[in-house]
């Protein structure tokens, strides 16, 4: 059975997504370790509700980015990782990471990339006024929500949304095409 590691730093809807999609049988593969950068993150308690390993780290506590990212592929191998699943991991990620894991890290990002990057995908798409928004799944590079484009699905921007409303939207497709877009990745893709 592939192993996979979630990483996130918030909420974790699409932590528990994939974990339910696992659980319903849609994606043959286990949650090997929960990673988060933050350890009030809300994503900790959902993990360990489902008897899930978490590392929680504060990154104040290294002296540099390459070292928790060698501690986190340390555990990350002891646990036979195949693929790391970033939804909703607020770091950038280094040569550390990047080079112990090629082609096998994948972001989820609230937009129609390359629009939008970084923070308050959501906010930036409203201000700008498009019409059509949308979610992508890409592999990770060095580069701020770069990479390959792996699955993207938009959907028509209604005038009468609220944020909270298109976020809602959002966050319906992201619950969709992460974990089928997973799936595609453990069949397809010699992992
Ligand atoms: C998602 O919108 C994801 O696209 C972005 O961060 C958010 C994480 O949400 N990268 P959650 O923690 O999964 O609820």
């Amino acid at each position: 059975m592939k192993q996979i590691a979630v990483f996130a730093s918030g909420t974790g809807t699409n932590f528990e997504a994939i974990y339910q999609a696992i659980q319903q049988g849609q994606l043959a593969c286990e949650i090997a370790l929960v990673v988060t950068d933050n350890p009030t993150a809300a994503v900790i308690e959902k993990a360990r509700k489902h008897n899930l390993e978490v590392f929680a780290f504060s990154a104040k506590e290294y002296s540099c980015k390459d070292e928790y990212e060698k501690e986190i592929v340390r555990r990350c191998q002891e646990k036979n990782v195949d693929l790391l699943v970033l939804a909703g991991y607020m770091r950038l990620l280094a040569s550390t990471m990047l080079n112990s894991y090629p082609q096998k890290i994948v972001n989820i990002h609230p937009s129609l990339l390359p629009a939008f990057k970084g923070k308050d995908a959501i906010g930036q798409a409203i201000e700008y006024g498009v019409k059509i928004m949308g979610v992508t799944i890409h592999y990770v590079d060095a580069t701020m929500d770069g990479g390959k484009i792996l699955a993207q699905r938009g959907f028509e921007v209604q005038p009468q949304w609220t944020k909270e409303e298109i976020e809602q939207h959002v966050h319906e497709i992201e619950h969709q095409l992460y974990p089928e877009t997973l799936k595609y990745l453990l069949k397809e893709n010699e992992l």
